[in-house]
């Protein structure tokens, strides 16, 4: 194992070399023309049955402290009542009858969903979308793939055990998706189906765009092997890793690893020079995964300071820890990020794009309850924009993906008076 931390110390060992970006695509300041060129590019590749989406779902969601799948969570106070895979599945949904439009096409095009799971969490994950019917979805373009399980160690690397009879095991990082893809047969699949371009994200975030044929279109157009989507950090404080540049390549660096004195840094417009937020969405062409990041990985660890259940021999039970007793070894999808010399990066709003539900319900940021503020705003913002006159601020605003995907399609409610808390499909 090659850990990036000095266990015994519990101090980085590498340190970042990097440099701000070179160049960062926002939509919002590109011309309209433009955006409809590269959504048609990405309509396009759609309609040709080259793109797939890839849902990482196989953490363990602590934080959130849900006793399932973050995926079968459905954040209360959402009027569908929905939880967040069939949030996501619809969005995909919806991108498939934008193609068929696009391409005047009556059928709709295939976009095969691979969603990542773990030993952990698997059989949940399957008997939900079967009890749900696939939320509508075709069941033959939903392929459940596992990613692997690393033993957890104490501080001082000894294995932990669970149980008299089982170690205490933990998904392998989001990163283990590129090998889980390979040794299930998942890749296999992309390649049969002739599967070009990948959206991989997480299951966290209501708002990701999935499939988002205007990011797919850049990429594409770009010829980019990997492309990131970001927001830009709330604040220097805000904990959450930065895309940054080191030797010509793009990389990411954990909030906790960049420097104090580059955090806060600004361009001469006031904006974080080191603003790039990685949101854990992001496009890769299946090109890449084949033929770059497979032959490159290495089983190459960074350590994760976690309260990991252990067992007490004297009691013969599982006690689980107050305070962080031992390290989980990770893979992070991004690692790879610095094999690709053909890369792109591009700013969505926040707004827009990222509502992650993290925390446990209350918390004051990245919790279910921040997520439907935010799902509520965007609804509220569309239907405004589209002539609706929409009533008590503080009731929850929800627009079903099917009915639209980024705002468009709400002309009906031109001049509508609505009173939240409704849903609208
Ligand atoms: P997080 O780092 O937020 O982890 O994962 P988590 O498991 O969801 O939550 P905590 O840290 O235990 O509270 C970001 C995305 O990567 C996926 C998660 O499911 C989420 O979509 N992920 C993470 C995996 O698919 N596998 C992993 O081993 C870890």
């Amino acid at each position: 194992l090659l850990l990036d931390f000095d266990i015994a110390k519990q101090t980085p060992v590498s340190k970042y070399e990097v440099s701000p970006l070179p160049q960062v695509y926002d939509v919002e300041t590109l011309g309209t023309q433009e955006v409809e060129g590269l959504r048609n590019i990405g309509l396009d590749a759609v309609g040709c049955g080259t793109v797939a989406a890839v849902i990482m779902s196989g953490g363990q969601g602590t934080r959130l402290g849900y006793p399932g799948p973050k995926g079968m969570y459905c954040i209360e106070g959402l009027p569908s009542g929905k939880c967040i895979f069939q949030i996501h599945i619809e969005k995909v949904q919806k991108v498939r009858m934008l193609a068929a439009k696009h391409n005047s096409s009556e059928s709709l095009p295939s976009i095969p969903i691979y969603i990542m799971t773990s030993d952990l969490n698997t059989k949940d994950i399957v008997n939900y979308f079967t009890s749900k019917n696939f939320f509508g979805y075709p069941s033959d373009d939903v392929f459940f793939f596992e990613q692997s399980l690393q033993p957890c160690l104490t501080f001082d690397g000894k294995i932990i055990v669970e149980s008299a009879h089982s170690l205490s095991l933990a998904p392998d990082g989001n990163g283990g998706l590129y090998q889980a893809l390979q040794s299930t047969g998942a890749l296999d699949d992309m390649i049969r189906r002739n599967v070009q371009h990948l959206h991989i994200y997480g299951i966290d975030n209501i708002l990701t765009k999935s499939v988002d044929p205007t990011f797919i279109g850049l990429c594409i157009n770009t010829n980019s092997e990997c492309g990131n989507k970001v927001v830009w950090r709330a604040n220097a404080a805000e904990k959450v890793g930065v895309t940054a540049c080191r030797d010509d390549r793009m990389c990411i660096i954990e909030y906790s690893e960049i420097p104090p004195h580059l955090a806060s840094v600004e361009d001469p417009n006031g904006k974080l020079l080191f603003g790039a937020a990685n949101i854990c969405n992001h496009y890769m062409s299946l090109q890449f995964v084949r033929f770059v990041v497979l032959p490159s990985l290495t089983q190459s660890y960074h350590i994760a300071n976690k309260k990991i259940p252990y067992y007490d021999p004297v009691t013969s039970t599982t006690v689980t820890p107050t305070k962080e007793n031992g390290v989980k070894l990770e893979m992070f999808i991004f690692d790879v990020f610095p094999l690709a010399t053909r890369w792109v990066v591009v700013q969505g709003k926040r707004e827009d794009e990222f509502a992650p539900v993290k925390n446990a319900p209350g918390s004051s940021s990245d919790s279910p309850d921040t997520a439907r503020e935010m799902m509520s705003a965007q609804g509220r913002l569309w239907l405004t924009k589209a002539g609706a006159v929409v009533g008590n601020e503080h009731g929850c605003c929800e627009v079903s993906p099917l009915l639209s995907y980024e705002g468009e399609g709400l002309s009906q409610f031109s001049g509508v008076v609505l009173t939240p808390p409704f849903y609208l499909e």
